[in-house]
């Protein structure tokens, strides 16, 4: 299976879900971002910074933006937020139907609103609490 994790810039959330998600399954994994604002950008350094801590390392991913034709590439696309799921839909190609759904679908408790922006909160060990719970949610439904 092919998944596809996006959120708005494609430097915190989303390629830090990759980048735990990667480390726990077989499945192909990318992110992408539905601006354009950081493209080519590595991940923002506090956050792989906060990832480090706990072994992670995604420095290797860049940023790009999240295109219609990401819907005939993969096979589950999972938003961070709300507003992702609306700006992803937005990009649908007529007919197609592959699955959307909320990072926080996944999480073991909970969860209304999605994974808080830390972009915006600087809570890095916050977005990655959830984005590890979520992600083990994922696994045991996807592998
Ligand atoms: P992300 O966080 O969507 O989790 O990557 C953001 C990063 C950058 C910006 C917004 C959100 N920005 O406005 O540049």
């Amino acid at each position: 299976m092919n998944v596809l994790f996006v959120c708005l810039g494609n430097i915190c959330r989303s390629p830090s879900a990759e980048g735990v998600f990667r480390e726990m399954t077989s499945n192909s994994v990318d992110s992408a971002g539905t601006s354009g604002w950081h493209i080519g950008d590595a991940p923002y350094e506090p956050m792989l910074k906060a990832a480090s801590r706990r072994g992670y390392d995604f420095s290797d991913l860049r940023a790009r933006k999240f295109v219609s034709d990401d819907f005939n590439r993969f096979d589950l696309i999972i938003g961070m937020d709300d507003q992702n799921l609306v700006d992803i839909e937005a990009l649908r190609p007529a007919g197609n139907t592959v699955t959307v759904r909320k990072l926080t679908d996944f999480a073991s408790t909970r969860t209304e609103g999605g994974v808080p922006d830390p972009y915006y909160t600087g809570d890095f060990d916050g977005a990655l609490d959830l984005i590890e719970d979520c992600a083990s949610g994922l696994k045991a439904e996807i592998g």
